[in-house]
């Protein structure tokens, strides 16, 4: 088959542009974290009950860190351990959640904690409670026929 020149360029340009395509696509997937990135901690799901700081869900004062309190939360189908917790406001604290089955949601209505637990991975937040009061905590990922009554409640108190 005889190509024209002008075919031959809008041919390569064509190959060009696709490539130049696939890479902006390859690129999108990549910075919106279709893939995990490396840095994220890990854990077996299955033995969330005997990995530290797992085994005791709850809050701990901590010194020698950037925060007070470190909120350690273990999700699964249809609870959060633990059920309640009282933090005195102004308090920094870093959550620190993973989940023992499916993935979960940790929302903190009326604040800006909102975290999705998915199994295998430890989900860390931190953050400054300055307003008192009692916040529910709410599942907002679809886990199963108990989703709608999976919550906990944050007291933030003087
Ligand atoms: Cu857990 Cu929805």
């Amino acid at each position: 088959m005889h190509l024209h020149r002008y075919e031959k360029w809008w041919l390569t340009f064509g190959v060009g542009s696709l490539v130049v395509f696939l890479v902006v696509i390859g690129v999108g997937a990549f910075h919106q974290g279709h893939q995990p990135p490396s840095s994220v901690k890990t854990i077996n799901y299955e033995q969330v009950d005997k990995t530290a700081p797992f085994d005791e869900p709850g809050l701990k004062k901590v010194s020698g860190q950037d925060w007070d309190y470190e909120l350690v939360v273990v999700a699964s189908a249809f609870y959060y351990a633990p059920v309640e917790a009282e933090i005195p406001v102004g308090s920094k604290v870093k959550i620190i959640a993973t989940t023992k089955d499916v993935v979960h949601g940790f929302e903190v209505a009326g604040t800006n904690i909102n975290m999705m637990l998915e199994p295998g991975y430890i989900s860390e937040y931190v953050t400054t409670l300055d307003k008192t009061g009692e916040f529910l905590v709410l599942c907002n990922e679809y886990c199963g026929t108990g989703h709608h009554t999976m919550k906990s409640m944050l007291k933030v108190v003087e």
